[in-house]
């Protein structure tokens, strides 16, 4: 009996399967079977799209504050032809990365599918950046329309909880909606893992294959991604990694930050007991956002000086998955062993260092910086970072580039270096190095950054996503997105960024201008590393030990070192640096 039940499994789920694939390769009607209903999707003309998809129970009411649950199945056809709000936000991103709407109902996937007719498409699924506070994957910067037909790829975007809605750090608490004692810690990296698991149980209805099944994303999506590859259990939800400009020096918190912080907006909605969800759940959405911002923004006076740049994120150590920092667990070799390409931009420290200083940084007070913040190498420093000595120079400049190694290059190549010295070899490494044609896209608010290789800079790229909003590639940029796709599809398909996923793939790469080399693993050779170097300028190129003397420093320093805040002078960021003549002081 138990055997004739379990064969009729086997059969059910077998034809299932079949019927899957068999059946679609799309229309009719655009409308397809999930586990929790019907979609109806929409022809973009390169590709389908299916947006807004449920893949959790709104968490709104009860639900804020907690895991989220599974979808609520529905019975009529669901229309998949809309975005759906962004997670609860105050968008500080330039427009196309921003979402139209947003509210606290936010739990939605958007998927675009190729039209090639095959039923096992690769599956790339994105989570977007904005410093885990903003953002959406149904922001125009991510409409995939054009990279799921380039790539002949499924591409998954998907929404997480964000600010305290997302990243409130409690430990273990009693939850009267429950009755029972609840893990509030990273509630939208448990978001991410629901998005994970829909995708792994339904994409098989859009003609994916759930079994190739790549998770990626930039900034805090990149963030993410490396926390998910430490999870045990993330691990069986997805078979390769894409980390575009992962920070990894950022520090993570730990209860104790994450109480602080906490405490911190309990007070802003009046809940004297931080601990007390039914007073959480009282406020309205947006007095939670106001809240939250308002204690990133002054109440709260950060541990670290990284965590300046990202108030809200990711817990680590006691009542969280994750054993310890982020960048330590690499280096101990605990990251799951899959194929994995990550990188960064020429100038990702920009942004921040000219957000931190609002003006001109004079010599005087670059030293002083560095004094304070790195004291152990401060004479190394001043070595391989030196001063401009132009009268008048602004430091930033070169204080920009040494934020861009410790904060991201560095730190992200120590990690992955010590996951190869662990035996895990499977990493291309990549630095993007080209600033846009385009650059008022950046809009005034982001000015230092036109003319620049900026912290995002890559994604129109990836994207490509332009022409979508009026704006046009020259040709150098349209040939540097065209071989950036052929790698990323090729990894996609393969695993392999130097080959191409069907014989169709590979005729139409061999027709692209432009360089394409053969793109080395990281550690493909002993004793060196190796980068894809993307550049429109000197054409794509292979570069050995890049930055290296650079971050043989930083690696002496080590990537948790730097002082706490308070210990640095505040004059130092906030004080106006000039008499009223103009004159440095
Ligand atoms: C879905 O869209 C179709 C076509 O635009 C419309 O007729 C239908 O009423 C919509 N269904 C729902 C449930 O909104
Ligand atoms: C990474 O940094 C740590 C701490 O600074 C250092 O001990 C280690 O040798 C570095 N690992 C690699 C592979 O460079």
């Amino acid at each position: 009996m138990a055997s004739l039940l379990s064969l009729q499994v086997v059969q059910r789920t077998f034809i299932v399967l079949t019927l899957g694939t068999l059946i679609s390769a799309i229309p009719p009607d655009l409308t397809i079977q999930t586990n929790y209903g019907q979609l109806r999707g929409m022809d973009l003309g390169q590709s389908y799209g299916f947006w807004g998809i449920p893949f959790a129970e709104p968490p709104v009411g009860d639900g804020r504050l907690r895991e989220p649950l599974p979808p609520v199945p529905w019975s009529d056809i669901r229309n998949a032809t809309e975005h759906s709000d962004g997670c609860m936000q105050l968008c500080h991103e330039p427009p196309p990365a921003c979402p139209l709407t947003w509210s606290e109902d936010c739990l939605y996937l958007d998927i675009w599918v190729p039209k090639s007719g095959r039923t096992d498409y690769p599956v790339f699924l994105f989570m977007h950046g904005g410093a885990f506070r903003d953002g959406s994957g149904g922001a125009l910067l991510y409409d995939s329309r054009l990279i799921a037909q380039e790539m002949d790829a499924i591409i998954v975007t998907i929404n997480y909880r964000m600010e305290a809605f997302g990243f409130v750090f409690l430990g273990d608490v009693y939850d009267p909606a429950t009755g029972k004692i609840e893990n509030v810690v990273n509630l939208g990296l448990k978001d991410q893992q629901m998005a994970f698991k829909w995708t792994k149980e339904n994409i098989a209805f859009f003609d994916g294959d759930p079994n190739r099944v790549t998770i990626g994303g930039q900034s805090a999506g990149a963030q993410s991604t490396g926390v998910h590859l430490l999870m045990e259990s993330s691990k069986d939800l997805f078979d390769q990694a894409i980390m575009l400009s992962n920070p990894y020096s950022l520090p993570y918190k730990t209860i104790e930050d994450g109480r602080k912080l906490a405490t911190a907006v309990a007070s802003n909605i009046g809940c004297e007991d931080v601990l007390d969800l039914e007073c959480w759940r009282a406020a309205s959405s947006q007095d939670l956002l106001d809240a939250s911002r308002a204690a990133t923004n002054t109440g709260y006076n950060p541990n670290e000086l990284l965590q300046l740049f990202e108030p809200w994120g990711p817990g680590v150590g006691e009542f969280t998955e994750i054993p310890e920092e982020v960048t330590e667990a690499y280096q101990k070799g605990q990251a799951q062993r899959k194929p994995t390409i990550f990188g960064s931009v020429r100038e990702e420290g920009r942004l921040y260092i000219f957000l931190l200083f609002q003006q001109t940084l004079p010599t005087l007070r670059y030293r002083l910086f560095l004094r304070a913040v790195m004291p152990a190498i401060f004479p190394q420093l001043m070595d391989l970072y030196p001063a401009d000595r132009t009268p008048g120079a602004d430091q930033r400049e070169i204080l920009s580039e040494l934020a861009t190694d410790f904060i991201f290059h560095c730190s992200a190549l120590n990690a992955t270096l010590g996951m190869a010295e662990h035996g895990h070899l499977d990493y291309y490494h990549y630095v993007f190095d080209s600033a846009f044609s385009f650059e008022e896209q950046w809009t005034d608010d982001f000015k230092m950054c036109w003319g620049h290789v900026c912290h995002g800079g890559d994604l129109a790229y990836v994207f490509r996503t332009p022409p979508l909003g009026g704006v046009e590639f020259n040709e150098g940029e349209e040939i540097l997105a065209d071989h950036m796709s052929a790698y990323i599809s090729n990894f996609l398909h393969t695993g392999n960024p130097n080959v191409a996923g069907t014989e169709e793939l590979k005729a139409k790469q061999a027709q692209f201008g432009g360089r394409r080399p053969h793109w080395p693993r990281m550690t493909e050779k002993p004793n060196n590393y190796y980068t894809m170097y993307y550049s429109t300028c000197s054409g794509n190129t292979v570069l050995t030990n890049y930055r290296e003397k650079y971050c043989q420093l930083f690696d002496e320093f080590g990537y948790y070192k730097v002082p706490r805040l308070n210990s640095i002078d505040e004059e130092l960021f906030y004080e106006e640096p000039f008499d009223a003549n103009g004159n440095e002081l």
